[in-house]
């Protein structure tokens, strides 16, 4: 195996069990480098949510006959898979919702309208994927809360001076934060943001989007407050996601949809609600979807997160090494601790052309701004190519993508 970084982390029968790897694009082998958009599927998960589907499918929570009380039992499952994955104090700390995006949502409607108060603020960063922005800039719209920003250095990492100064006076409320830039590949000090937002009185919100598929997250040992992370990017299906609260946060926060099995008793007159996870898990859940998340939890768990995180550190190296040295290549952020995902702009090349020419060889990563538009306005980039790694990437994919890079050069010139 190239690259061999952690004793175990079979790259070859890691791939193997990704059907979609084995694709052609145009007669060409696949290189998928788009995992920070969306992951891979591997078998496992593609079986565990077939085998629901074929012989365990029922609602649940709703049915005393055997198939419905199987399906309750395997989305519990689930949840108690993500209550280890996150080490969590409780499996009812863990609140399935649609996407990070609706957990952060849930957040910014629940704890912002429910137990934030106006004069009070909230304190994002630069670098924040629009779902940890917009949420925000709706409930300063709707309810007076000041949005603070904290900036981002230009190597990329997180302004830690400035996010003491914008903590000062005691006013943030909350602090909401990506724990790995979906741009930039910067990991945030999740540590020291902890100690700093206490220490003023907020609580933290990390967004663990891409920082959960790369790294050990242990929400104790981070000392945060609030962590949402999302299935499809942890290899697992689309329309799943996680929001981990602290248990008296999630006490204290009114619930955020209305419906069925967020109650424990309702007339026409009001309702009162179910107690913490349920009340904030209005209508049918995904039911399908938990199962294919506790399927990826159980597969990367069994390679180990230590092991995806070491083969992924030695990619970051091998990447860094391959692209910083192409003439006309800009790398945006120069994090000293990052994760996999490199953006870049090509002298005299649009982006979307620069995508357009490398999916002729095979190669797909994202173009555009990666719903980070004000980080590109920080930057002074229009827009950016990027490529996002995912556990199956190989050394000899991003020389590929070196090469083809340095051909683009010569034909934008
Ligand atoms: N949030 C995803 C990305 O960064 C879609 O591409």
């Amino acid at each position: 195996m190239e690259g061999a970084v952690a004793a175990g982390f079979d790259l070859a029968r890691i791939r193997r069990d990704f059907p979609i790897l084995a694709e052609k694009v145009r007669g060409k082998d696949l290189v998928f480098l788009d995992s920070g958009a969306s992951a891979q599927k591997p078998r496992q998960v593609i079986r565990a949510m077939t085998w629901m589907m074929e012989t365990a499918y029922a609602n649940v929570h709703r049915g005393a006959y055997h198939l419905s009380e199987a399906a309750t039992e395997a989305y519990e499952a689930a949840r108690r898979a993500v209550a280890g994955f996150l080490n969590a104090g409780s499996e009812r700390e863990i609140v399935f919702t649609a996407s990070s995006t609706a957990a952060i949502n849930l957040v910014a409607h629940s704890y912002g309208r429910g137990v934030l108060r106006p004069g009070q603020a909230v304190l994002i960063s630069e670098m924040e994927h629009h779902a940890n922005l917009v949420p925000w800039q709706m409930l300063k719209a709707e309810r007076g809360i000041e949005l603070r920003v904290a900036c981002v250095t230009d190597a990329g990492e997180l302004d830690l001076a400035d996010v003491e100064a914008k903590l000062a006076d005691g006013r943030v409320g909350l602090l909401a934060v990506t724990h790995m830039s979906n741009v930039l590949g910067t990991v945030t000090p999740a540590g020291r943001l902890a100690a700093l937002a206490h220490a003023h009185g907020a609580k933290l919100l990390l967004d663990g989007s891409q920082a959960a598929v790369h790294r050990q997250v242990d929400v104790q040992a981070l000392d945060c407050d609030f962590y949402v992370f999302t299935g499809h990017k942890l290899y697992g299906p689309t329309g799943i996601g996680v929001l981990w609260g602290r248990m008296a946060l999630l006490e204290a926060m009114p619930p955020f949809l209305g419906g069925g099995d967020m109650i424990s008793e309702v007339t026409l007159e009001g309702f009162l609600p179910a107690p913490v996870p349920a009340k904030f898990e209005a209508g049918t859940p995904p039911i399908v979807e938990a199962v294919g998340l506790h399927a990826a939890i159980d597969y990367v768990q069994a390679i180990g997160m230590p092991a995806i995180e070491a083969h992924e550190r030695h990619l970051v190296d091998h990447a860094m090494a391959r692209l910083a040295p192409i003439e006309g290549l800009s790398l945006l952020g120069r994090a000293q601790d990052r994760g996999g995902v490199f953006a870049f702009a090509l002298d005299n090349a649009h982006s979307h052309d620069l995508a357009t020419l490398l999916d002729r060889v095979g190669i797909a990563v994202r173009s555009g701004r990666h719903c980070a538009e004000p980080l590109h306005a920080r930057f002074g980039v229009e827009s950016t190519c990027r490529a996002s790694f995912g556990l199956y990437t190989t050394e000899a994919e991003i020389d590929y993508l070196a090469e083809a890079l340095g051909k683009a050069r010569e034909f934008f010139g």
